[in-house]
């Protein structure tokens, strides 16, 4: 090999390090990008929340008629939602410059939150039970304490 070989593979070598090295770092820390998409997919699943909740609070006040089927989905629906809160929010955007309204201390909280979003869930499963028993005297009481749960976590996590 020439020397003028031996140095092109030398040289060549060390971009495809120093490639290999700033990739590694930029995959370290969370893009504009992938920021951006995580907090679409977060708020797709509240949004989702809100539209299943939306006729059940109608129901509570007296807005609409009862409907035991539309609680029964609806709660299952909200259910299952909740189960996916956390996933969303395992990645930390609190540095990247996107609108959210994700306060940064849920990644210094990150198991009290989790402790909010499955409360929740046992809301939400607890509505289900009670339309399953029929125990029409609860349906306001169940629906409300899944919106309590709705509060308690925006008032500790979300910028109002
Ligand atoms: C474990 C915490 C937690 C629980 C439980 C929770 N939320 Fe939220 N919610 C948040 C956070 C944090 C945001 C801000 C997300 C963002 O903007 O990145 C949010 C945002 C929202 C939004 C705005 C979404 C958007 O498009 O900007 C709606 C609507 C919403 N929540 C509804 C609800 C309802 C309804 C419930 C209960 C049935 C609920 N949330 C329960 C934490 C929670």
């Amino acid at each position: 090999m020439s020397l003028l070989s031996k140095t092109l593979v030398a040289a060549s070598c060390s971009v495809i390090l120093g490639t290999a090295f700033i990739s590694t770092q930029v995959h370290a820390e969370v893009s504009d990008k992938q920021a951006k998409n995580a907090v679409e997919f977060r708020q797709s699943i509240f949004q989702l929340i809100r539209s299943n909740i939306g006729p059940l609070g109608a129901m509570a006040k007296g807005k609409a008629p009862i409907d035991e089927a539309v609680i029964a989905k609806n709660a299952l629906r909200i259910e299952q939602l909740s189960l996916m809160i956390s996933d969303y929010f395992v990645l930390d955007t609190r540095s990247n410059d996107v609108e959210s309204g994700a306060l940064p201390k849920i990644w210094d909280n990150q198991s009290e939150f989790t402790q909010k979003a499955d409360d929740l869930t046992q809301a939400a499963k607890a509505l289900q039970l009670i339309v399953a028993n029929k125990d029409e005297a609860n349906y306001r009481k169940g629906i409300g304490a899944v919106g309590a749960t709705c509060k308690a976590c925006h008032d500790d996590y979300k910028a109002d």
